[in-house]
């Protein structure tokens, strides 16, 4: 029997609506039936039907639907949201971008609630494991300012590693001086809290965090807390080489 070919580009047009975020697979079944649902102009019964999402011009209600495959956000994370994609509590990082297509995003990594920065929003799970892999060590760039007062070691200090509380050890990482007598800290691990838990084994505590890149990926200084801009293809580029 001959195998019939099926075109990778192709899918089904209830699942290109879901995964645009504009309507469930019932949904979808119900509109179709209702001629809501256009597709080159003709009103489409079969929400099982395949379509070409590049392609293919498909409305809903009179909105035509736009199709991405993947999206990436460099999203300054101001305080007080979370890096989660929901949450009962706390307004998430993916509410946050209002222009995205699809109802896939998730934040590549994690940052603490009280902690700013740099953060990735995607729904590309290949580069989000790439980046956090613990294999992979891709450094991360902290600005951080403590209360305390470091150890006059301090520097040989990190870069020996530090022993965190549970008694465990973290890579080498660098310090430096930063502006406004803040700290610059790089990091090649992601351990929970890390930034917050190193400075605390040498008996500073961090009163302010802001993450500035992570691998190739440098945070837009244009961007206030709580902004975003879509990556430009040079990100793209530098990212898909980490
Ligand atoms: N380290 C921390 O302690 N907190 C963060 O949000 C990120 C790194």
């Amino acid at each position: 029997m001959a195998v019939k070919k099926t075109d990778k580009k192709e899918m089904r047009l209830d699942k290109f609506l879901a995964e645009m975020g504009v309507l469930t697979r019932s949904q979808s079944r119900e509109a179709a039936k209702k001629g809501r649902i256009l597709v080159n102009g003709e009103a489409e019964k079969r929400p099982d039907r395949k379509i070409r999402p590049e392609e293919d011009k498909v409305v809903v209600d009179g909105r035509p639907i736009a199709y991405a495959k993947y999206e990436y956000y460099m999203l300054n994370k101001p305080q007080g949201v979370v890096s989660a994609t929901e949450d009962g509590r706390y307004p998430t990082v993916v509410e946050l971008i209002d222009e995205k297509l699809r109802k896939d995003l998730f934040p590549a990594g994690r940052l603490d609630i009280d902690t700013e920065g740099l953060l990735l929003i995607t729904n590309d799970g290949a580069l989000a494991h790439r980046l956090l892999s613990p294999k992979n060590h891709v450094d991360k760039i902290y600005f951080a300012k403590i209360c305390g007062t470091l150890p006059a070691n301090a520097k040989e200090l990190f870069q020996e590693g530090i022993v965190l509380s549970d008694g465990t050890k973290t890579m080498p990482a660098k310090l430096e001086t930063g502006a406004e007598d803040g700290i610059l800290l790089t990091i090649h691990e992601g351990k929970f809290h890390q930034v917050k838990r190193m400075f605390e084994a040498v008996g500073c505590q961090v009163v302010y965090l802001k993450r500035l890149s992570m691998g190739p990926l440098v945070l837009d200084e244009n961007l206030k807390p709580g902004e975003y801009r879509k990556l430009t293809e040079k990100e793209l580029e530098q990212l898909q080489l980490c």
